[in-house]
């Protein structure tokens, strides 16, 4: 008899999730069935749900989605060996293939045969996900379940913040979303001089603030120059952080920046837009896109970090029962809260 469990799943091609029972994964090899304990809803998960027309060419229909989770190992595949069941994992989202020259050169964030759990892949929004063993990250026991269901956020965070080296430097970042706001705290955790964050809402500067008080929160609307003048910077910023997807975002970053600046961009914009080349080679500016995580510097350097003093916690604003995830995705699509988590 097939094992049934709950699980979010994208059943029909219209906005949505439902709550169904749904079969147990059934695990191969190489694979590790986790039970899943937290989950951090993401704005690719909203997406999903608002089924957008990104998401509508993504996301095959049936799917269950959720890519942000937390758990214990429940089953091991046959060839695991260096896994235990019973132990706290969360794991890397990104199943890579193992072909491409990226993927052999052991440059695994790289491989362009990249799938997505709960995009591609039956994904973490359910009682019970399958992940590649490969992907699996155990947990230390200073990062909780809690902590640890929003870690794939964290490391898009991380890799973002440790692209350019910011001991000492100024450091501005636009968006202050859940992404924007722990990079904030990763930056200054890393020895960054100033860190500024930009947003048009003032409840997630807020919420910058509350995470990390020692960050300068500045909305849209005022003289980001003066701001900078008044830390006692005479040339601008070192480094950038696009954070939010909004194309006035990068020409802000642009204008604000040093000679020599260096921009890492995680946000996505929506489509194609305008922006000033001429100024960014006048200004001899790097802008370098981020995807992800690194596999598995990222996972290390996020874990080492909440080891050792790094707080994100006030970032996490609500929490909720799964079965309540209606309530959850209305809240979230509404705007202003932090990360919300669903308890399975
Ligand atoms: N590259 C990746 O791997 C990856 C992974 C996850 C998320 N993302 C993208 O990263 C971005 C941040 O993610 P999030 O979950 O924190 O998003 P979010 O939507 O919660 O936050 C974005 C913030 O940017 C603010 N904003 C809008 N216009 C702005 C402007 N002109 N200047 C400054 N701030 C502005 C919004 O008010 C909002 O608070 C999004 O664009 C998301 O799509 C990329
Ligand atoms: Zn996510």
């Amino acid at each position: 008899m097939t094992r049934t469990m709950k699980a979010l799943v994208k059943a029909k091609s219209e906005p949505g999730l439902w709550m169904q029972d749904v079969p147990v994964p059934q695990i191969g090899p190489d694979d590790v069935l986790v039970k899943v304990a937290k989950t951090g809803i993401c704005g690719t998960d909203l997406h999903i749900y608002k089924w957008d027309q990104w998401a509508q060419g993504a996301v095959p229909v049936p799917m269950t989605v959720g890519h942000e989770y937390s758990g214990t190992i429940a089953e091991l595949g046959t060839n695991v060996t260096h896994l235990k069941v019973g132990q706290r994992v969360s794991g890397e989202g990104h199943v890579i293939g193992f072909k491409s020259r990226a993927s052999r050169a052991g440059r695994f964030h790289l491989d362009p045969e990249t799938k997505g759990v709960g995009v591609n892949l039956p994904g973490a929004f359910a009682e019970y996900v399958k992940i590649p063993a490969f992907n699996i990250v155990p947990l230390p026991d200073a990062v909780d379940d809690e902590l640890a269901a929003i870690l794939d956020p964290l490391g898009n965070a991380v890799h973002t913040a440790l692209a350019f080296d910011l001991v000492g430097e100024d450091v501005l970042i636009t968006g202050a979303g859940p992404i924007g706001i722990m990079s904030a705290a990763v930056a200054k955790h890393v020895g960054a001089r100033h860190v500024v964050i930009t947003d048009p809402n003032d409840h997630r500067l807020e919420l910058a603030r509350k995470t990390e008080p020692s960050v300068v929160t500045v909305n849209t609307s005022e003289d980001l120059r003066a701001v900078a003048e008044s830390l006692g910077m005479k040339e601008g910023f070192d480094v950038g952080f696009e954070m939010s997807g909004a194309p006035a975002a990068m020409a802000t970053l642009t204008d604000q920046l040093v000679m020599g600046g260096k921009i890492a961009m995680l946000g996505l914009p929506a489509k194609p837009f305008e922006y000033d080349f001429a100024k960014m080679v006048l200004k001899m500016i790097t802008i370098k896109g981020i995807y992800g995580r690194e596999m598995f510097e990222t996972w290390h350097k996020m874990l080492a970090m909440l080891q050792s003093g790094l707080d994100i916690r006030p970032v996490i604003t609500n929490r909720f029962a799964a079965r309540d995830f209606d309530t959850a995705f209305k809240s979230a699509i509404q705007g202003g809260a932090g990360k919300i988590v669903l308890e399975w």
